[in-house]
């Protein structure tokens, strides 16, 4: 086994092992001491049975991601990237409902050659993240455009931003930074690693710029003519 998998392994069964001691904990002193705890208490403790075996679902859904983002062949068709941010944006509303959501999604935009699936996954985590380091009240700014041959997604956000020291770290697995509202928010820090891996498979590029007022991250992906669409698709 390589360095890079025995530390993945390591790593992995850490972030499973920090949420499965505690629902075992909080389960057995619920089973032991039943009618010792005081009613208050029993929820709590259940609500965080619930909370981290939520946290568990996420992880392991993102460790899968992350084996099929690696072994996986992609189905590329022609996709309506307008019609995909706003499927994502009214999923993504109804879990931060004191944020403002605003599209400047561009008219006409041509079809990329994507596969749907990951794009859907690229967006979720950009808006979600967009969403998750910015306070309630502030707006999410989602636009399309075309720039020379590239469709050029962006997701701005009014959150905390980013450091320079921490850019290197942004999209390496596991990696979350230190701030008050990483701290508060639930997260294990695979989104973004997952998000570089998609976007690059599909052939486009991530970037991101950040100061103390928010971030932007910008994805672009190519637009290929009909003919060139046609063999991409006969060739994956
Ligand atoms: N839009 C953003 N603004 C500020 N910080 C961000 C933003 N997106 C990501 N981050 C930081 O980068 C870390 C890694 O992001 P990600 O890989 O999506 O993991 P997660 O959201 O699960 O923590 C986050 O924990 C957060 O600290
Ligand atoms: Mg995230």
């Amino acid at each position: 086994m390589s360095t890079i998998e025995e530390e993945f392994i390591a790593t992995v069964s850490h972030e499973l092992r920090t949420p499965l001691t505690s629902i075992r904990g909080f389960s057995q002193t619920l089973l032991n001491s039943w009618d010792k705890i005081k009613d208050e208490d029993k929820k709590k403790f259940i609500g965080i049975i619930e909370e981290q075996s939520n946290r568990l679902i996420h992880l392991v859904e993102n460790i899968l991601m992350v084996s099929k983002t690696n072994a996986e062949s992609q189905i590329l068709k022609k996709v309506n990237v307008n019609k995909i941010i706003e499927n994502v944006v009214t999923l993504i509303k109804s879990q931060y409902k004191n944020h403002k959501y605003e599209l400047q999604l561009m008219n006409n935009l041509p079809p990329a050659l994507l596969d749907e699936d990951k794009l859907q996954q690229i967006l979720t985590n950009l808006v979600d993240n967009a969403s998750k380091y910015s306070d309630a009240g502030k707006s999410v700014y989602i636009s399309t455009q075309i720039f020379k041959n590239l469709i050029c997604i962006k997701v701005k956000d009014e959150g905390i931003g980013i450091k320079p020291e921490d850019y290197d770290k942004l999209f390496k697995k596991f990696s979350r930074l230190e701030n008050h509202l990483t701290s508060k928010t639930q997260g294990n820090g695979l989104g973004l690693y997952i998000t570089k891996e998609l976007v690059e498979k599909m052939n486009g590029k991530i970037s991101f710029t950040s100061s103390e007022s928010g971030s932007i991250f910008e994805v672009l992906f190519p637009i290929y003519s009909e003919e060139e669409a046609l063999k991409c698709s006969q060739a994956s």
